[in-house]
């Protein structure tokens, strides 16, 4: 049975007690509205540890001052019921007055420079300011030995491998794989934003990753496969906010040197901002 946690107190007890029986703890944070992505994610921290602890935290310091905070669906007892099938053994619901015990405005803040000011950090200001100061805190909280993130938000990855490097955190970071839905759309819980009009196009993002993956390998210029990218996401109905090829630490591959990179979309259909990549 899983154990919901409200009390930090309670928490430190349970993961105290693993960590005396020589017990490796797992961790998969979250913002709730669970899918198959995020269980993904809890049987890849089973993999890696001998008990697992998730958290459900909406953190408002994440989101930028338009952005869907209040809309953000919330859905509790389908997560929790979700989290136990999938092998969670804690359930970590903090309050935001137990995240943020001085209010918000007063919370000391984990900012990652370089990293995190690009593509996502340049169109969301703040975002993985918010997203790193809520992580440290989870991770000063839960003290797991391994922590896993998804890989559809690469950078997400990136800034929090850079924190846990320079911070030096005791914990390992593992990347999930992306789940998709049959039709390519990497699953989100933003997806629920879609309309019955934009949902197929939706899964015009994987399409144009694809291509630009291709196009790429095929040593089409850069500047080119990213043009493409972005016209035929406008032509299907998207505002982009960009189609990149990057290196694999985001950094701007140079003109003709091989090696592995990363594509990255972020776009919008109506009201909904959907992100992906790939990576070759
Ligand atoms: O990826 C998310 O769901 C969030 O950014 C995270 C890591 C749980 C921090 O709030």
């Amino acid at each position: 049975m899983i154990e919901t946690v409200t009390e930090l107190s309670r928490l430190r007890a349970i993961v105290g007690g693993w960590k005396r029986e020589g017990l490796r703890v797992g961790f998969v944070p979250t913002m709730g509205n669970l899918h198959a992505g995020h269980y993904s994610l809890v049987t890849l921290a089973r993999r890696h540890a001998d008990r697992v602890v998730s958290s459900v935290f909406v953190n408002p310091t994440q989101f930028g001052p338009n952005e869907d905070f209040t809309r953000y669906p919330r859905t509790p007892e389908a997560d929790t019921s979700g989290l136990e099938q999938a092998g969670c053994d804690v359930l970590w619901l903090p309050t935001v007055e137990s995240m943020y015990p001085f209010g918000v405005e007063l919370a000391a803040k984990v900012h990652v420079p370089g990293v995190s000011a690009l593509l996502e950090g340049a169109h969301r200001p703040g975002h993985f300011d918010g997203v790193c100061t809520v992580v440290s805190r989870l991770f000063n909280q839960v003290q797991p030995d391994m922590a896993a993130f998804g890989r559809k938000d690469y950078q997400q990855l990136a800034v929090i491998r850079q924190m846990v490097a320079d911070l030096a955190f005791p914990i390992e970071i593992v990347g999930g794989d992306i789940v998709r839905e049959d039709d390519g759309l990497a699953m989100s819980s933003r997806n629920q934003y879609l309309t019955a009009d934009t949902r197929p196009q939706a899964a015009v993002i994987r399409r144009v990753l694809l291509g630009m993956r291709d196009a790429s390998l095929a040593g089409t210029p850069r500047a080119q496969v990213e043009a493409e990218g972005a016209a035929r996401l406008q032509a299907a109905g998207f505002q982009v906010d960009y189609a990149v090829v990057r290196l694999p630490d985001l950094g701007e591959p140079g003109e003709g040197a091989g090696g592995a990179r990363v594509a990255l979309v972020a776009a919008r259909l109506g009201n909904t901002r959907l992100i992906d990549n790939i990576e070759f």
